[in-house]
């Protein structure tokens, strides 16, 4: 990596929106006047994005008596009680930026651990916060972090932050965390008013209101309320970060975050918005909302293309239908392109000489998701079925290039059949070109021992097989289901079958070893291979290992199936009953194992005769699936191994009254050796404490 000199870092902070803090050559103690007065910066301070010698900083500094800018002095030292003050620079923060404050520190020494704060023209300062600086790339030591995701405040507590800060306050120096990895829904802008909540619940979640909405809109026949202007998802930032133990994740570890959907609209893609019972509607001014609060709130490096930023210089855009699209499904209204490039978050980070982090945006480029089409109507009307056929899956992803390019004319379910209409469709993209050509560049040029792709959407095909339900067992009056395997979800790139089998071709062609993927948005865990088919389609050839972490607080598949219809003919495939009142998950042996599996613990309670009718076809990707689990993930790499920890605790319903965040369930690992080109990653299982029985 070529370091830069201080011009040059001045430029690439200008180009972050940042101000410079260069590193000075004397240690000095502090000179600042520094009194707590952490009222004064309700949001805390935080850093991201750490390279081998700088980190952004960020805190919040609101005034309200009425001037429209301030200057802050920031403060970055070798110890926490800033004797050895390394850094200072002074900062403005702007009423324009909602009071937000962006600092690039550079020139720091590699590896390093430091301590900043903030302080105003009056003495007024931040809480203290700490982070750390990169190994350089060849750094040869080991290295570990953390990947969290999905964190909905106002239906659980952060307890997995709290546990995660007791956990590295007590490890050796060498064992801790250097960063935290967030794979999106740091925030859910979909939120309830208190006249929206049943009951003040969800499921067993009392509801909380940590955010309101001055110009909210309700939507989906009044069930919730999203934002609808930059004020609101501003607020929303607020509501969050207030949450003690948030607040002090970031003040203790350096954070490195790619969004999911959430951080703008539910169920949008590009800019389009679109919500239950209502159709799509343009909301390019939405976007850029989303954007510039994305922005303001977390310090990223990142930009808008071609243009340097002092502040976010959001695009003025118009809302406007879109309706032409290009072949991989970018939509070409100009508004669209302006409002989704506003600001770019798909970028690579590296760490030390065993990690490239390549982190990928699904939402912002994504093209259209053909299996939601209205046409498929006709095929599933009176099938009760909870699923979708896997080739028809594949068939309406891959369009024009299934089955080697020549799709069939028709889409067949049983005894129905409609035409094709994905027939001449180019393959569902969830990156867009450009997006695409980036990543896989980044892919055959990584040098790390271990390239690790974060990505928001899970790689797993989410498979069940109805086809072996017994004789019997469904209503007389349903269809047998006779179209082979089916998948319970195809939304994330489980389902983007044409797209992922690139990427990983990819990865096979070029003999890219150490290949791992991260996700979330499936508020569960899950680890396995990298595969681009499964038989009998095609034959099982793992490229990579991929894993998906709990949600920090949001609701899990688990969770809804255990509240869900109790009398439905299927739910012993999901949760099994007990005559004590209590639920089992079945739905774990489901995907691992199949329906044989799923019902025969259902009936008997006996894992081993429910693993003895597992049906080994159906997901020899898949080591571990726990659909109820909350908490994080804990990555560790050597130059021969990656092992990933999962950290699982109950269900955050409260917030833990204990320093430690509260008990776990279990903590289990899966570690891999590092393989050669051409040959199988293998993953072993250890469970280190507690109980995951159900889930392997
Ligand atoms: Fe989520």
């Amino acid at each position: 990596m070529p370091t830069l000199d201080r011009r040059q870092f001045l430029k690439l902070a200008a180009a972050m929106g940042a101000t410079l803090a260069w590193s000075c050559s004397t240690l000095r103690p502090s000179a600042s006047g520094w009194r707590e007065r952490r009222e004064l910066y309700p949001h805390g301070v935080a850093s991201g994005d750490p390279d081998a010698n700088s980190v952004l900083l960020w805190t919040r500094r609101p005034y309200d008596d009425g001037r429209e800018k301030a200057t802050l002095l920031v403060e970055v030292a070798e110890d926490p009680g800033f004797m050895r003050v390394i850094a200072t620079t002074a900062a403005p923060v702007l009423a324009a930026s909602d009071w937000t404050c962006r600092v690039l520190v550079a020139d720091l020494p590699a590896a390093g651990e430091f301590w900043y704060r903030f302080v105003d023209e009056a003495g007024n300062g931040s809480r203290i916060g700490r982070t750390l600086t990169a190994p350089a790339p060849d750094d040869p030591r080991p290295a570990k972090f953390a990947f969290v995701s999905c964190q909905s405040a106002p239906e659980g507590a952060m307890n997995a932050y709290r546990r995660m800060i007791w956990e590295d306050e007590r490890a050796a120096p060498d064992e801790r965390l250097g960063f935290v990895l967030h794979l999106g829904d740091f925030v859910y802008e979909v939120i309830q008013t208190p006249d929206q909540v049943k009951d003040g619940h969800r499921y067993d979640r009392k509801i909380t209101f940590p955010v309101s909405y001055k110009h909210g809109r309700k939507v989906a026949n009044d069930r919730f309320t999203v934002p609808g202007s930059l004020d609101d998802y501003r607020a929303l930032y607020k509501g969050y970060l207030v949450d003690p133990d948030l607040q002090d994740a970031r003040a203790r570890w350096p954070f490195v975050c790619i969004w999911d959907n959430h951080e703008f609209s539910w169920l949008a893609w590009q800019s389009i918005m679109s919500f239950p019972g209502e159709g799509e509607m343009p909301g390019q001014k939405l976007k850029v909302a989303a954007n510039q609060a994305w922005f303001e709130y977390q310090p990223m490096r990142v930009t808008a293309p071609g243009k340097p930023l002092d502040r976010f210089d959001a695009p003025v855009v118009a809302d406007v239908a879109v309706t032409e699209f290009d072949d991989a499904g970018l939509g070409l209204e100009p508004n669209n392109l302006a409002a989704i490039e506003s600001l770019i978050v798909y970028r690579a980070l590296r760490w030390g000489r065993h990690i490239d982090l390549i982190l990928t945006d699904q939402r912002a480029f994504r093209g259209k998701d053909y299996s939601n089409d209205e046409k498929l109507g006709a095929l599933f009307e009176g099938v009760p079925y909870p699923f979708f056929p896997e080739a028809l899956s594949m068939q309406v992803d891959s369009g024009r290039e299934y089955a080697g390019g020549h799709p069939p004319a028709e889409i067949v379910f049983g005894a129905k059949s409609i035409p094709n209409y994905r027939i001449d469709g180019p393959p569902q993209s969830m990156l867009g070109a450009k997006q695409k050509a980036w990543f896989l560049e980044r892919l055959r040029n990584a040098t790390a021992t271990w390239k690790i792709w974060g990505t928001s959407l899970g790689t797993h095909d989410q498979r069940v097989d109805p086809q072996n339900l017994p004789e019997g067992f469904v209503p007389k009056d349903w269809p047998k289901w006779t179209d082979g395997y089916a998948v319970q979800s195809n939304g994330d790139w489980g389902g983007c079958y044409h797209e992922r089998g690139e990427i990983f071709d990819t990865v096979r062609d070029h003999g890219i070893t150490g290949f791992a993927i991260l996700a979330g948005d499936l508020h569960s865990f899950w680890a396995g291979y990298a595969a681009k088919s499964l038989p009998p389609h095609g034959k099982f050839e793992p490229v990579g290992v991929s894993f998906v972490g709990g949600s920090i607080t949001s609701p899990g598949g688990q969770e809804a199936q255990e509240h869900g219809n109790k009398k439905n003919p299927l739910r012993k495939l999901f949760i099994a009953d007990r005559e004590d009142g209590s639920m089992e998950p079945t739905m774990n042996l489901l995907l691992n194992h199949g329906v044989r599996s799923a019902l025969e613990y259902a009936e008997s309670g006996d894992l081993t005769a429910a693993h003895a009718v597992s049906n080994p076809e159906l997901a020899p990707h898949l080591d571990f699936v726990d659909l109820g689990g909350h908490g994080y993930g804990v990555v560790s790499v050597d130059a021969n191994r990656m092992v990933t920890d999962f950290v699982c605790i109950p269900r955050p319903i409260e917030r833990a009254a204990t320093p430690d965040g509260g008990p776990l369930r279990y903590r289990v690992r899966h570690d891999v050796s590092l393989w050669s080109a051409g040959e199988r990653p293998q993953m072993r299982q250890l469970l280190l404490e507690g109980d995951a029985s159900l889930s392997t």
